[in-house]
C-alpha cells in the first residue's frame, strides 16, 4: 500500500532533505477489543518518533531525546491528535455511506506533513488520503488543490477546493515556524538518527544437543544479514532466520539458527557471518565460542 511504503523509505542519512510527517489511522467500530479506534504516528525522517492512540489518549515519546522535548509541544501535539481524532470520526461513517457500505472493517488513513531541503531552504507540505489501503484523495500544493482517485470522493474534493481560505492555510502550513521545528527535532535527534552501533555476536545453545543460535544484537541501524558459511562456502541448509525485535535504546536484534546435530558441526568448519553497515564479523563454531545455559547445562 502506497501511504505506509512513502514513509517508510525516507531515510535521513542520505540526504539533505528532512520530512516531517503525521500519520493517523482510523479502524471503524465493532473491531477486536482493545485495538484503538484511531492511533497517530510522527515520523522524522522515516524514524517514529512518537505515538498517540484513541485509548490511552497519552502522546507517547518513541525516542529516547524526545523525552527532552519542551513541554509546550507535548500539550499542543495532544491537542492537535484530539481534534483530528474528532474530525477523522465523523469521515469514515460519511464515506462508508458514500461508497455504500453498511458494514464491514474499514480503514482510513490521513498522512500530512512537510518536506524542507536544509541546503536551498525551501519547504513544501503534503496531505494524502487513503481509504482501506487505496489512495483516495491528494493534495496538489503547486495547482492548490485536491485530487480524488474515486469518483466517490469528487463531491468531496469539490467541498475542499471551493474553500480557498483553508488551501491557503494549507499553503502557508510548511512556513518558518512549522520548518523551526523540524530544525529542533533535528538538532535534538541529531546524534540518535545517524548513529551507528555495531553487533555484538554470539554463538547460544540451550543444551549441548539443541540447535545453535546466532545471535546478533546492539546494532543500529537495522539492516543486517546473518549467513552461515560451512568449509568456507555459503550454507543455508537447516538454518532459520529469526525476526527482527528492537531493544529498549532503540538498537535491533536478530537470530540465525542452525538446525544440526553437533557430530556434524564438529566434523565441518560452521562459521556464522554477520554483516552490518560495511562490518564482517565471524565467530567459528567451536565448543569454546559456544554460550549455554550455565544452571541448564549442569543440571543436564
Ligand atoms: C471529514 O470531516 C470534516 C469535518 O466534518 C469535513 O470537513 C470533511 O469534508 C470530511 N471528509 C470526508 C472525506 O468526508
Ligand atoms: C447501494 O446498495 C444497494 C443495496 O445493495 C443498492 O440497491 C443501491 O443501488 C446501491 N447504491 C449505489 C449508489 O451504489
Ligand atoms: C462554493 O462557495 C460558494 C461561496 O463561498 C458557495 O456559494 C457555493 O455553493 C460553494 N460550492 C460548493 C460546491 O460547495
Ligand atoms: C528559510 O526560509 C524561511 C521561510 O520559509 C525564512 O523565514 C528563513 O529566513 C530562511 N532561512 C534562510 C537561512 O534563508
Ligand atoms: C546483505 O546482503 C545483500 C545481498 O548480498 C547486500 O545487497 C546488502 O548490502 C547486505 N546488507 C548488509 C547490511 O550488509
Ligand atoms: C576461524 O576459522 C578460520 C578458518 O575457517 C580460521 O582462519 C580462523 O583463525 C578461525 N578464527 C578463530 C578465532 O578461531
Ligand atoms: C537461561 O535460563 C534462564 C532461567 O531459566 C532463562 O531466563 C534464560 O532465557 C536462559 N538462557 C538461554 C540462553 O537459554
Amino acid at each position: 500500500m502506497k501511504l505506509i511504503i512513502f514513509f517508510f523509505c525516507v531515510r535521513f542519512v542520505c540526504s539533505e532533505r528532512h520530512t516531517f510527517t503525521i500519520a493517523y489511522t482510523e479502524i471503524n467500530g465493532q473491531t477486536i477489543a482493545g485495538f484503538p479506534e484511531i492511533s497517530a504516528v510522527t515520523t522524522l525522517d522515516g524514524h517514529q518518533i512518537d505515538y498517540y492512540d484513541s485509548v490511552t489518549k497519552k502522546l507517547i515519546p518513541k525516542q529516547d531525546w524526545m523525552r527532552y522535548a519542551s513541554e509546550d509541544i507535548w500539550e499542543e501535539y495532544t491537542e492537535i491528535r484530539e481534534r483530528v481524532q474528532q474530525i477523522n470520526k465523523i469521515n469514515i461513517t460519511v464515506l462508508m455511506q458514500q461508497l455504500n457500505q453498511s458494514h464491514g472493517v474499514h480503514v482510513y488513513q490521513r498522512m500530512y506533513g512537510c518536506g524542507w531541503d536544509d541546503e536551498t531552504n525551501e519547504s513544501d507540505g503534503f496531505d494524502q488520503h487513503g481509504y482501506d489501503g487505496e489512495d483516495f484523495i491528494t493534495l496538489d500544493l503547486k495547482e492548490l488543490r485536491y485530487i480524488s482517485a474515486l469518483p466517490q470522493g469528487i463531491s468531496t474534493v469539490m467541498k475542499w477546493n471551493n474553500d480557498t481560505e483553508q488551501l491557503e492555510l494549507l499553503k502557508q502550513y510548511c512556513d518558518k515556524d512549522r520548518i523551526d521545528w523540524i530544525k529542533y527535532f533535528l538538532t535534538l535527534g541529531k546524534e540518535a538518527l545517524t548513529r551507528r552501533v555495531s553487533p555484538s555476536v554470539s554463538l547460544i545453545q540451550k543444551n549441548p544437543f539443541s540447535p545453535v543460535v546466532c545471535h546478533a544484537t546492539g546494532f543500529y541501524p537495522s539492516a543486517v544479514n546473518i549467513t552461515w558459511l560451512r568449509n568456507g562456502e555459503d550454507h543455508d541448509e537447516d538454518v532459520e532466520l529469526g525476526e527482527f525485535l528492537p531493544n529498549e535504546d532503540g538498537t535491533f536484534q536478530k537470530t540465525s539458527t542452525l538446525n544440526i546435530y553437533p557430530d556434524k558441526w564438529k566434523k565441518d568448519q560452521y562459521v556464522c557471518v554477520v554483516e552490518h553497515e560495511g562490518m564482517t564479523i565471524q565467530k567459528n563454531l567451536t565448543e569454546d565460542e559456544i554460550k549455554r545455559n550455565k544452571t541448564l547445562s549442569t543440571w543436564w
